[in-house]
């Protein structure tokens, strides 16, 4: 079994609180007092992580009671502030190293929009001058490096926010394609599935370009025909999301992996290719209105996750302990290693799924009605 990531565990959003009612997909927030608004939901994957990166499907799913803002205004300081209180982050653009998310996604949306921020915006006001300059103000209740997809949804907030504040707001396809980049460098080798299914916020079935990361090619752009299907839930169904509290990195668990197939590539593709075909079923129980099938496909696709050393012994403990409560199903869900697992409930034994968790040492827990 793998070993959890290094232990540091996350501080933690309690039960999230919603400020806003939830709006629909393409969050842009109305127009307040000069200020642009921007929101994204998170998200979770249902079944085909770590496979997806190899050209087989995933299942994800938008999760909307988490959900990152971004809010643009005009500021009487000249320059282009970035304000993060989450993570004590207030800088001005250009003394962000260039390679930062924050960074690049600012950079990005500018450059989409053909807008070269005016110098004004960047620089300290003349001698006497008063300028303008603006402040992104990113808030999130999405917990970092968990698997709920906080890093993508931070990028599709801020490109809603500064492309509606510029007057240009922009498609989704766009946001999905710059939010894309800026998850190369969140997780090096991403599929996609974040960024798409937080940027259509709806639960999709994903592959991107069987060509991609099987041979040593970078991972295409996204343009390069990836299969985004809206998955049709014929019938609702509830899973609850617990996480161990752990911090662990996508990026290590994707090139830790990546290792495992330099080493013994006909193992973990056949592995892979068995995880792809658990995913096509369980789409099929999910369009075909038996959500309940889907129990013994998670407890499956954990299984060989944890045969290509992405579990850990608290993700083991939880979906254990979800099981004896009465889950149909959990696996672990994302990169591993830490973060988030799935149990597949029924209506009757959510509270006791939910107690037996936080029992076993779930930092929190989610319950969602996919539908
Ligand atoms: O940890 P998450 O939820 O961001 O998901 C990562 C999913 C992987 O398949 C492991 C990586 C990817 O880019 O698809």
């Amino acid at each position: 079994m793998g070993n959890c990531s290094n232990g540091s565990f996350l501080p933690l959003v309690s039960t999230p609180i919603l400020a806003f009612p939830l709006m629909g997909k393409g969050q842009v927030l109305p127009h307040e007092g000069g200020v642009r608004g921007g929101r994204a939901s998170g998200k979770i994957i249902l079944f085909g992580e770590h496979a997806v990166v190899y050209g087989e499907p995933a299942l994800a799913v938008p999760v909307k009671k988490l959900f990152a803002e971004a809010k643009v205004s005009t500021v009487s300081r000249a320059g282009i502030w970035i304000s993060a209180p989450d993570i004590r982050l207030y800088k001005e653009l250009p003394r962000l190293p260039r390679k930062h998310p924050l960074a690049s996604v600012v950079d990005a949306v500018f450059a989409a929009l053909d807008i070269s921020p005016p110098s004004v915006l960047r620089t300290s006001p003349p001698e006497g001058g008063e300028k303008n300059g603006i402040k992104i103000k990113v808030t999130s209740t999405i917990p970092i490096a968990s698997g709920l997809g906080s890093g993508a949804a931070v990028s599709v907030a801020i490109i809603r926010a500064l492309s509606a504040y510029l007057n240009s707001p922009l498609n989704d396809e766009k946001v999905n394609e710059i939010a894309y980049e800026i998850e190369k460098i969140h997780h090096g080798t991403p599929s996609g599935i974040d960024n798409t299914v937080i940027t259509y916020e709806k639960p999709v079935f994903f592959q991107n370009s069987p060509l991609s990361p099987r041979s040593n090619a970078p991972p295409p752009p996204l343009q390069e025909k990836p299969i985004i299907k809206t998955l049709q839930v014929t019938k609702p169904f509830t899973i609850l999301i617990a996480n161990t509290g752990i911090h662990a990195p996508t990026k290590k668990s994707v090139a830790d992996v990546r290792k495992l197939w330099e080493e013994d590539t006909k193992k973990i593709e056949t592995l892979f290719t068995a995880i792809g075909s658990i995913t096509r079923t369980a789409r099929q129980a999910i369009e075909g209105g038996h959500p309940e099938r889907l129990g013994a496909l998670m407890n499956e696709n954990h299984r060989i996750l944890q045969e290509v050393d992405v579990s850990c012994q608290e993700l083991d403990r939880l979906t254990e302990a979800s099981l004896n409560a009465g889950a149909l199903g959990a696996k672990l869900s994302g990169g591993g290693r830490g973060g988030n697992m799935i149990a597949l409930s029924t209506k009757e034994n959510t509270p006791a799924i939910a107690e037996a968790l936080l029992k076993s040492g779930a930092k929190n827990v989610i319950v969602t009605e996919i539908k």
